[in-house]
């Protein structure tokens, strides 16, 4: 039997954030409590992906609980122009100069790991839920999942996109509004700045026309928030940003800086950007944003990641939040630190008092 959401003891999912911030430890933490977590591991190869879920059932010790596994339906590959590539590397130089490190380069398409082989490796190790970012996947794949007892879930920003969700056999849906930090879960590639639902009103358009459940995301920091969001239709809530700061998320220390910072002093500088993947993302406003967004030189997700991944990671070496891609959502200011366990605890004890 797949798992279903009304099995979970506290209706919260650690939302899965893929380039380093969900980790074994953070999503451990929020299974012990009595929620769901997740692993976002868009980017890593099979192998890592086995690692990272069997350390995440080690963690989790004989407590067990669902583990949501989450992957990108990455768009098929783009023929380049070389005018193009050059331009977009040749915008990246005074950065990378900045920094101290050779000159980015684009690397040889593919510019992921392949779709096919990170699924071998979520049947082998058949987690509770595979959950999907960026598109429907086809009906072979959700039944392949349902027949090795695995649920499947799709984001969604959109009714049009709820209801593609359902038709293909997915268990539920992640409405992700407007305020959500990280990558738009947006099935087009448009480039136009993101506009779109606020979470709850989202959910409300989208829950009465479903016959599975869904789940709100975005903006959503205590217990009084996803009461709300109950409230509004969802049947659990999915909470990023407020993870951000607990000790067992991977957040590098400049961009744990960062947010403090922002969410204290300029709680407003969070908003879209395709400068870091080509894809819209929303976080801090940082020097490579305000740098890289007013050119008109981006390349189209994800050539766009891999070029800028050198320089992301040196930055992060170099302890530099302006070069890091430090995703965020827009209630950023009201972000809590302490560790995973204890913020579960104090969420599911708001729920109760709001509920
Ligand atoms: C740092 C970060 C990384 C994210 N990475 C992913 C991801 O890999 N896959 C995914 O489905 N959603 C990702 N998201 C989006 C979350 O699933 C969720 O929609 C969002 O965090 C909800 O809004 P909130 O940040 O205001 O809580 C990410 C969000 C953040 C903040």
């Amino acid at each position: 039997m797949a798992f279903a959401l009304s099995q979970l003891r506290v209706p919260i999912i650690q939302a899965p954030m893929a380039g380093g911030p969900s980790t074994p430890a953070l999503a451990a933490a929020c299974i012990r409590a009595g929620g769901m977590g997740s692993l976002g591991v868009a980017y890593l190869d099979a192998e890592r992906i086995a690692q990272d879920i069997q350390q995440t059932r080690a963690l989790c010790g004989h407590q067990a609980g669902p583990l949501n596994v989450n992957l990108f339906m990455f768009p098929p590959p783009v023929d380049l122009r070389p005018a193009q590539v050059d331009r977009a590397e040749a915008a990246l130089r005074s950065i990378a100069e900045d920094l101290g490190v050779p000159a980015a380069r684009l690397p040889a398409a593919p510019w992921h790991p392949p779709l096919a082989e990170q699924l071998d490796a979520v049947w082998s190790a058949r987690p509770e839920v595979l959950s999907l970012h960026f598109g429907v996947p086809d009906q072979a794949l959700v039944q392949r999942a349902h027949a090795l007892g695995i649920a499947v879930c799709v984001t969604a920003t959109s009714l049009e996109e709820a209801l593609a969700i359902e038709a293909v056999g997915a268990d539920f849906v992640i409405a992700q509004g407007i305020e959500a930090g990280g990558h738009r879960g947006e099935f087009s590639l448009s480039t136009d700045t993101p506009r779109g639902l606020p979470s709850l009103e989202l959910v409300k358009l989208i829950a009465p026309r479903l016959r599975i459940p869904v789940v709100a995301a975005g903006g959503l920091m205590n217990g009084a928030d996803i009461a709300l969001a109950l409230r509004a239709g969802a049947v659990a809530a999915q909470l990023g940003t407020a993870f951000l700061l607990c000790p067992e998320a991977g957040t590098t220390q400049s961009y744990r800086e960062l947010l403090k910072a922002t969410a204290q002093q300029n709680p407003r500088a969070i908003r879209f950007t395709r400068a870091f993947s080509g894809r819209w993302a929303q976080g801090v406003e940082n020097a490579f944003m305000q740098r890289f967004d007013s050119l008109d030189i981006i390349l189209p997700f994800p050539a766009q990641n891999a070029l800028t991944g050198p320089l992301r990671s040196a930055a992060a070496q170099r302890h530099d939040a302006q070069y890091q891609s430090c995703w965020s959502g827009r209630e950023l200011a009201r972000i809590r630190e302490m560790p995973a366990e204890r913020l579960m605890q104090v969420l599911a004890e708001e729920i109760a008092r709001h509920h």
